[in-house]
């Protein structure tokens, strides 16, 4: 019913030279994130940091959409504007994320599952109502010497199609985000290995419960070492890594790929991008959902006062035009 308006919405987000801002951190995230500048997370401060990025002049050039949290899509701007308006008037799609964080996973409860499958249908629609055309479903995959499970990568791929197809049934264009975490102590070729599992699962499942997926974006981890690995790879390896993988897995009907920065240096998360860009062209778009990536330079720029805020959105412009250029294959340091 929706098919044209998901497949509009879908090319929209990865339109050129633009990307996603993920500003959806949960209150238990962006609590840890403001801690991190001695804030304390309180409605106001979580409003007076989102509206300071929302009201950034010139990210519209770089910023096709932003993901948001639930509590900032029912906020308004300073002016008393309601955000997904805000952004909106400006020609950022709002999204949402729609998930209820990972849990652990009865029977091997040293992983997750990500929960939020109840009621979903009844909130997209109130979501859809505030403004909200595109949606965000995180499904966490760790790697350990004797995980993921088989049964771990299963259940989360099951969710995020589930999700997908409820959000497509909505008229929101899902985004599926599987991410393998970079935090442990592996190889790039052991992350190679367990992204390549999770993306056949996933798309198994999405073929399976009949998404679309012209209507559809995906949200990889790039293909990298852990953090905690002696042995890092340069940006050409995790460049050529990522795009095999990718390439084995993502069918071409897909329109984008927005990656995650999971925790890569601002810097990093930028070159990787550009440097998969100028190994062009690829079969689908590739482009940045970052969180972290856009947002730590703004983040500590500001410091919670008033007259840093002018210097914060400096801060997040200047990582928005980077990475609105490396989503061209145009950026250099
Ligand atoms: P990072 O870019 O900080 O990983 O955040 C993106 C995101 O939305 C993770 O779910």
């Amino acid at each position: 019913m929706h098919e044209q308006a998901l497949i509009d919405t879908a090319n929209a987000l990865v339109v050129d030279g633009k990307g996603i801002l993920a500003a959806d951190e949960s209150t238990g995230t962006i609590k840890k994130r403001l801690d991190s500048i001695g804030v304390e997370s309180t409605e106001k401060t979580r409003q007076t940091y989102r509206n300071l990025l929302f009201t950034a002049d010139g990210a519209q050039d770089f910023i096709s959409g932003v993901i948001l949290f639930e509590e900032t899509l029912f906020q308004q701007a300073d002016d008393g504007t309601p955000f997904p308006k805000l952004l909106a008037d400006q020609g950022v799609i709002p999204g949402i994320k729609v998930d209820k964080g990972a849990k652990p996973l009865a029977g091997s409860p040293e992983e997750k599952v990500t929960e939020g499958l109840d009621g979903l249908r009844e909130r997209l629609a109130e979501y859809a109502a505030a403004g909200a055309r595109f949606a965000k479903w995180r499904g966490v995959i760790d790697i350990a010497d004797d995980q993921p499970t088989d049964y771990c990568i299963h259940v989360n791929a099951h969710a995020l199609a589930r999700y997908a197809a409820l959000c497509q049934e909505a008229g929101i264009v899902p985004i599926v985000e599987p991410e393998v975490l970079m935090d442990g102590a592996n190889s790039i070729e052991r992350c190679e290995e367990v992204t390549d599992r999770v993306l056949d699962a996933v798309f198994a499942e999405l073929k399976k419960q009949n998404v679309m997926l012209e209507g559809m974006l995906l949200k990889p981890n790039m293909v990298i070492a852990g953090k905690q690995c002696p042995q890092q790879a340069g940006v050409e390896q995790v460049a050529q890594a990522t795009l095999r993988c990718l390439k084995r897995r993502v069918p071409s009907a897909v329109p984008g790929i927005v990656f995650l920065s999971g925790g890569q240096s601002d810097e990093l998360a930028t070159a990787h991008l550009d440097a998969m860009n100028r190994m062009g062209p690829q079969p689908w778009k590739l482009s940045f959902s970052y969180g972290r990536a856009l947002q730590a330079p703004a983040l500590a720029a500001w410091g919670g006062k008033d007259e840093n805020i002018a210097a914060a959105q400096q801060a997040y412009l200047k990582r928005a035009r980077n990475n609105g250029a490396a989503a061209r294959g145009e950026y250099s340091a």
